[in-house]
């Protein structure tokens, strides 16, 4: 999308150890500046302070996966997105399709998150998406309008929050939508955001995940309203990521 800097974001998810997520960093390092994509890595929790101080000065952006809607208290087992900020996080990854699945997330709490993540200072990046039984069933557009309109809080817009299409049945799975339908999808998005924040929504990120990898990562960033990608497997692999962030 003109005048939108495109973004190519890995999500590690429960991957690697301390040593295998600094060598990741380090092989990221130095390769921010000869990119025409802005870079974001977003380790597991526990690994998110080192990959941030592995990649202190450097271009590359360091993320969660989640956050809790408080900022502190008796939530054993949960970070607060101040907590992440504290660590060296800038963005987070909200709503994720697997978190969805696995604990049971609605678009109501993604929303909670989200403002708890723009009030730490975090740039959230809201993830959406069907599931393969709803894209047969044709209801793919109004799934993913609904989470667009039940997750997405005021002044996420403005503060430069981001939105990830991913369909459930592509992550993973190395299937993806046919280059049509994910144009139409993000086209669709771009529309419904514009209709319920204004304008400003025109500049919005919206990123594709969901099995990007070196070999179709061309066609898919060249897609309308596709403003980079949110990468899972290949994120693990700095060849494959930086390949990807080539594409641009
Ligand atoms: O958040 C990114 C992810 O869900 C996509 O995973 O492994 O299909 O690239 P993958």
């Amino acid at each position: 999308t003109p005048g939108i800097r495109p973004l190519i974001a890995g999500n590690w998810k429960m991957n690697g150890n301390a040593r295998s997520a600094h060598e990741l960093a380090e092989a990221l390092r130095a390769a921010g500046p000869s990119l025409d994509a802005s870079l974001l890595v977003c380790p597991p929790f526990l690994h998110v302070s080192l990959v941030a101080s592995a990649l202190l000065g450097t271009s590359v952006a360091v993320g969660g996966q989640d956050c809790h809607a408080k900022v502190s208290g008796a939530h054993t087992g949960d970070i607060s997105a101040p907590m992440l900020r504290d660590a060296g996080a800038t963005h987070v990854i909200l709503g994720h399709s697997e978190r969805r699945a696995d604990h049971g997330e609605t678009s109501a709490q993604v929303m909670e998150k989200a403002e708890a993540a723009l009030a730490a200072g975090l740039t959230p990046v809201i993830c959406v998406g069907e599931t393969e039984a709803q894209r047969v069933a044709g209801e793919h557009e109004a799934v993913v309008g609904a989470q667009l309109e039940q997750s997405i809080p005021l002044g996420f817009i403005t503060s430069g929050g981001i939105v990830a299409y991913e369909p459930v049945w592509a992550i993973g799975t190395g299937r993806t939508p046919t280059e049509d339908d994910i144009a139409a999808m993000h086209d669709f998005m771009r529309r419904e955001l514009v209709n319920s924040w204004g304008p400003t929504a025109s500049v919005t990120r919206l990123l594709y995940g969901g099995s990007v990898k070196p070999s179709n990562a061309t066609a898919i960033l060249a897609l309308s309203n596709v403003d980079g990608a949110l990468v899972g497997g290949a994120s693990l692999v700095a060849a494959d990521f930086l390949a990807i962030a080539r594409a641009v």
